[in-house]
């Protein structure tokens, strides 16, 4: 064992107010994996989740069902427990904010930032998002709407009190500063900075008396403690912070990672570290905000109707190869599609060809050379000891991965120690060598290094697939748990000869991916009927027509050539805090390089059916106006002060 650090990680505590989806899987399987690797490691770990109960949205859902805001809620938190349950999500503990332990807590936190002078009573004046729980001024709207979602805000006077967010500003922006693994990746540091930080901090209302579903100040019970401030405190009040034991709070605080998306990093990163500071407590030493899980370029969302329900994947494909595709598909830290056949194409290629045939291809060839018995290895020649080495040296290559956050890179590392096995039985071709004396002696060292390489590969895997390993482990004939731990990844040779293989049931079963998109994918709504009387085709369209045609300002944020295409770039796009970056695959390569184009602000058709170019998917097109004298193009773009994101009509 290589310690007895302790390693605290949290997810953000789930709204109950819809069942979740795979967006929101996709948070918790990571913080999961993460936590099954640092105790794979010999960290003592604690994983902590659950549910934000309280608040505007709850109490109206509640009262359009016609039951209590607790009972709505216990039979939501319910299925959110079952959920994880099914994804084998292994929390240490899951608090509720309706807990009585967690009430009481921040009833404690909130006077004691009372009494030393940190919160003070006056009145709110401004606007109210209720799906987001936040506040906004007049200035901070969009289009009077809500600046984040997008969504109607509601005008809010009342008496409220209000914490004094401003006084710790400088302090805030230096410690960020100073800290520059705080806010990861470190782009989102930039955002907080100079968007939040440096524009100035007004003080935060933390109470609300049109609000009953929520947790009492208790000196002052006509109000409820803003549902930001009762949440944030969770990652403390989880751990017994403000409680007759706080044994917990010593022993894990700081937390090592809060783990969260990233539209929700300003909370984390800019009020929750002031509340603490505030407080006088330590700050977690990681804040990352992951990417989102779009849908035909627009974040997973019930209210846009685009959610892919978690539950059913799991029942159709297993857990293992859900959590799979979430770790693997996309970067993590970066926006990423979710579509079936991405899914299906990689349970096919990933799990079913390069894991599950390795192993039973190997297994099936103990069984048909050896009898099932593992055989003791001769010696090494070139071709095994580069695999050896490969093997030997992966699980230093998954740690450093893991310990970025790079889920999916540290897969891939794993991936390329299958494939390279998956290579070495072509390489050394096990009936060839099968025929002769001589061969079958060699075909022993070959057999035996494909066994170790999978036992090794099983326990790489073991964080992200939590059920496959066992599979593997009964098929390899491996019982003993000291070969199955960690710290025995990365010494090649402990599995003894002599095991008996087992064949078993293919790990993952092969998909007819075509009969199973057309099983799978919803159909789209029933197209509208023609109009009978169409308007005659003269090359004019009606203003209807050009109104479907969605133009918007948007600002690029990463650009990069399109290998072996020397017309084409492929760029980032922003449109905006609240939305996904979206990638366009453009011609102008000719024009403009990679360098120049980062930063501009361009125009982007953004409505335009997403299309694949080069194997990339572009997601809009981006106007340029074309030159035909000298037969350049030259790009579109808008006057300065134009907000990234804004529609152009
Ligand atoms: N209740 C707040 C968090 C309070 S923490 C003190 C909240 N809850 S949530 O239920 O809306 O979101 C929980 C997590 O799910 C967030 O990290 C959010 O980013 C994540 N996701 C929700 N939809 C998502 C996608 N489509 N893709 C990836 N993650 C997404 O916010």
């Amino acid at each position: 064992m290589p310690n007895k650090e302790t390693f605290y990680i949290t997810t953000p505590i789930y709204y109950p107010s819809d069942n979740l989806h795979i967006g929101h899987a996709y948070t918790t399987v990571a913080a999961d994996t993460m936590a099954r690797f640092k105790k794979q490691e010999g960290y003592d770990t604690f994983f902590l989740t659950g549910t934000d109960e309280h608040g505007q949205k709850i109490e109206r859902k509640a009262q359009a069902k016609g039951v209590t805001p607790q009972a709505y809620v216990d039979e939501i938190v319910r299925g959110i427990k079952e959920l994880w349950k099914l994804m084998d999500v292994e929390y240490d503990d899951f608090i509720r904010t309706s807990d009585e332990r967690h009430v009481k807590a921040v009833q404690k936190i909130f006077r004691k930032l009372y009494e030393q002078g940190d919160i003070y009573k006056g009145s709110y004046e401004g606007w109210y998002c209720t799906p987001c729980e936040s506040f906004f001024t007049e200035m901070q709207l969009k289009d009077g709407c809500c600046p984040d979602c997008g969504r109607p805000v509601e005008k809010t006077n009342e008496e409220a009190y209000f914490f004094k967010l401003g006084k710790y500003q400088q302090w805030m922006i230096d410690y960020i500063e100073e800290h520059p693994d705080f806010i990861q990746p470190v782009s989102r540091k930039n955002e907080m900075v100079n968007n939040f930080l440096k524009p100035g901090l007004q003080d935060l209302c933390v109470s609300r008396t049109s609000i009953k579903w929520g947790v009492p100040v208790d000196f002052d019970e006509k109000h409820t403690v803003y549902v930001w401030l009762d949440a944030l405190t969770n990652y403390i009040t989880a751990l017994g912070y403000a409680s007759a034991d706080d044994s917990l709070y010593q022993k894990y605080w700081p937390a090592d990672i809060h783990l969260i998306g990233k539209e929700i990093i300003r909370f984390h990163t800019i009020i929750w570290p002031i509340i603490l500071h505030a407080l006088n407590l330590p700050l977690p030493k990681q804040v990352f905000g992951h990417g989102w899980l779009v849908l035909d370029g627009m974040k997973m969302s019930k209210s846009l109707g685009n959610v892919v329900d978690p539950v059913v994947l799991c029942g159709r494909y297993g857990s293992d190869a859900i959590r799979y595709f979430l770790m693997r598909e996309m970067p993590f830290g970066s926006d990423g599609q979710f579509s079936y056949e991405a899914l299906l194409t990689r349970i096919n290629a990933d799990l079913a060809n390069d894991l599950g045939n390795l192993v039973s291809r190997t297994v099936a060839m103990v069984e048909k050379y050896f009898d099932g018995v593992v055989p003791a290895h001769g010696e090494w020649n070139d071709t095994d000891r580069l695999l050896i080495a490969l093997a030997e040296g992966t699980p230093s290559r998954v740690q450093k991965h893991m310990d970025e956050l790079q889920f999916s890179v540290a897969l891939q590392d794993i991936w390329q120690l299958i494939g390279e096995c998956n290579r070495y039985i072509d390489q050394n071709m096990p009936w060839v060598l099968a025929k002769t004396e001589e061969g079958k002696e060699r075909l022993k060292t070959v057999m035996y290094v494909l066994c170790e390489c999978i036992r090794i590969v099983a326990i790489l895997i073991s964080p992200t697939m939590p059920r496959t390993p066992a599979r593997i482990f009964e098929q390899l004939g491996v019982s003993d748990p000291a070969l199955c731990g960690f710290e025995t990844a990365s010494r090649f040779g402990m599995l003894p000869a002599g095991g008996r293989v087992q064949k078993g049931e293919a790990l993952f079963p092969r998909i007819d991916i075509k009969k199973e998109l057309a099983d799978i994918v919803p159909t789209p709504a029933a197209q509208p009927a023609p109009k009978a009387d169409k308007a005659p085709d003269d090359g004019l369209i009606s203003i209807d027509d050009f109104a479907r045609v969605r133009l918007r300002a948007a600002r690029v944020t990463a650009a990069e050539k399109v290998e072996g295409a020397d017309k084409l770039l492929k760029l980032t796009l922003s449109l905006g805090p609240g939305e996904p970056e979206r990638t366009v695959v453009s011609g102008i390569a000719k024009f403009y390089s990679p360098e120049e184009m980062v930063g501009k602000q361009v125009v982007v058709v953004a409505n335009l059916r997403p299309a694949k170019l080069r194997g990339i998917r572009s997601e809009g097109m981006i106007l340029c106006a074309s030159d035909a004298h000298d037969k350049t193009l030259k790009l579109v773009t808008v006057e300065p002060g134009v907000e990234d994101g804004a529609e152009i009509r």
